[in-house]
C-alpha cells in the first residue's frame, strides 16, 4: 500500500512510499482508509519537527476515516464506517496517511449517520477537539460573549460554528480581523486583534468574557483569563503561538474562573463517541463546505508547510486513495 512515512533525521522528513499491507490480529481492526486530514500536529510531524513522532520511522496522520476491511474485535464488522482521532496514530503507532491502517479495536468510533466520510474527515481531530472544548463551556455563565482565538484555524473555526449555533455571542481573536466577513459566515459577531486579547497585562482586567476557547497559549491565553468574568470557563486547547503561560492566581481565587485543559488524544472512548454524537446534532455540515479543501496523499507535505508558516485556513482533507 502507499503511505506517507516520516523518518527521523531524513531530509525531507516525509516520503510517499510503498509499504507492506498490515495484517489484522486479535483486538485490532484493519481500516480501508478513505480520508485523513491535516492538523497542526500532522504539520509538525510531516515537517520533521520534534515532539510528535516518537519512533524512528512511522506512517504519519493523527486522523483517519474509512471502512472496516477486516476485524479482530467483537462489535466491529467488515464494512462499518469508522473514524479514529488521536489514540497515538501518527505519534506512537502508524497513522492515517496511508491506504490501510491497523488500529486497536477500542480506538474506533462509528461515523455518525449525519456525516459522509469526507465530512467526518473535515471535522477530524480539530472539530472533535472543538466539541470537547465547547462542552466544557456548557458550565460558563449564560450572559456574555465567548472569545475564540486562532479563529481561522481548524479548532477555532469549528468552535465558532458550534458556539454560534448554540446561540452564543462569539468574538474571534485573530491575526487578521479584516477577515471578519469569512468569520461572520461561521457566526462571529466581531473580530479583535491579538494585542486586544492580550489586554493590559494586569492580573485582572475588565470582565469581558463568559468563557473562551484558546488555541494560542502565551500572552493571549493570559489576557483571556484576566478578562473572564466571575465563574467563567476558559478551555486551553493549543499553543499555536506560545507554550508559556504567565498569569497569577487572582482570576481563579477572586473570580472563580476555571481553566480547563483539553486533551483529545487521551479522551476515553465513551466521551469520544458522545462528542461525535453531539457534533452530529449540533454542527451543520453545510458550514463545513466553506472551510474545506481536499488534496491527494502526495500533496499533504505542501499543505503541512503552509500550516507551519501560519498561512493555512480552515481544514484540509486528504484523499489517501488519490
Ligand atoms: N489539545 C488537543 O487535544 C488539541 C487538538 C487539536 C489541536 N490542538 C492544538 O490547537 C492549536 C490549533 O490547532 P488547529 O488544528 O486549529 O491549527 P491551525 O488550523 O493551524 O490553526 C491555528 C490558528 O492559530 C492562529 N495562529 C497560527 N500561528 C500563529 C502564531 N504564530 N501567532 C498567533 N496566531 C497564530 C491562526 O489563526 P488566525 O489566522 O485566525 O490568526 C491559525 O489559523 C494547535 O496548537 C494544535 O496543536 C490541540
Amino acid at each position: 500500500m502507499r503511505a506517507l512515512v516520516v523518518t527521523r533525521g531524513a531530509e525531507p522528513a516525509a516520503a510517499l512510499v510503498e509499504v507492506p499491507d498490515p495484517v489484522v490480529g486479535a483486538g485490532q481492526v484493519l481500516v480501508a482508509v478513505h480520508y485523513s486530514s491535516l492538523n497542526f500536529k500532522d504539520a509538525l510531524a510531516l515537517g520533521g519537527r520534534p515532539g510528535v513522532v516518537r519512533a524512528e520511522r512511522l506512517i504519519a496522520g493523527i486522523d483517519l476515516v474509512g471502512e472496516v476491511a477486516a476485524s479482530g474485535t467483537d462489535g466491529v464488522a467488515v464494512g462499518d464506517r469508522v473514524l479514529v482521532n488521536g489514540c497515538g496514530l501518527g505519534e506512537t503507532r502508524d497513522g492515517g496517511l496511508a491506504e490501510f491502517a491497523l488500529v486497536p479495536g477500542d480506538a474506533v468510533v462509528p461515523v455518525p449517520a449525519a456525516f459522509t466520510l469526507r465530512q467526518a474527515a473535515a471535522i477530524g481531530t480539530a472539530g472533535y477537539t472543538a466539541q470537547l472544548a465547547v462542552t466544557t463551556l456548557d458550565d460558563a455563565p449564560e450572559e456574555g460573549p465567548i472569545a475564540v482565538s486562532g479563529a481561522r484555524g481548524g479548532v477555532g473555526s469549528i468552535a465558532i460554528a458550534l458556539l454560534a449555533r448554540a446561540g452564543r455571542e462569539v468574538v474571534a481573536v485573530t491575526r487578521d480581523p479584516s477577515a471578519v466577513d469569512d468569520l461572520r459566515r461561521l457566526g462571529v459577531e466581531r473580530a479583535i486583534r491579538l494585542d486586544e486579547a492580550r489586554g493590559s497585562g494586569r492580573a485582572l482586567d475588565s470582565e469581558l468574557w463568559a468563557g473562551a476557547v484558546d488555541n494560542l497559549g502565551g500572552a493571549v491565553l493570559a489576557g483571556l483569563i484576566a478578562a473572564t468574568r466571575y465563574d467563567g470557563v476558559v478551555a486551553s486547547c493549543g499553543m499555536a503561538a506560545d507554550a508559556g503561560l504567565a498569569t497569577t492566581v487572582m482570576p481563579f481565587i477572586l473570580r472563580g474562573v476555571r481553566l480547563v485543559g483539553i486533551n483529545s488524544v487521551l479522551t476515553p472512548r465513551a466521551r469520544r463517541i458522545a462528542a461525535w454524537e453531539r457534533l452530529a446534532r449540533e454542527l451543520d455540515p453545510a458550514v463545513l463546505e466553506g472551510l474545506v479543501d481536499e488534496v491527494p496523499l502526495a500533496e499533504a507535505p505542501q499543505v503541512a508547510a503552509r500550516l507551519l508558516s501560519g498561512e493555512h485556513r480552515g481544514r484540509t482533507v486528504v484523499d489517501v486513495r488519490r
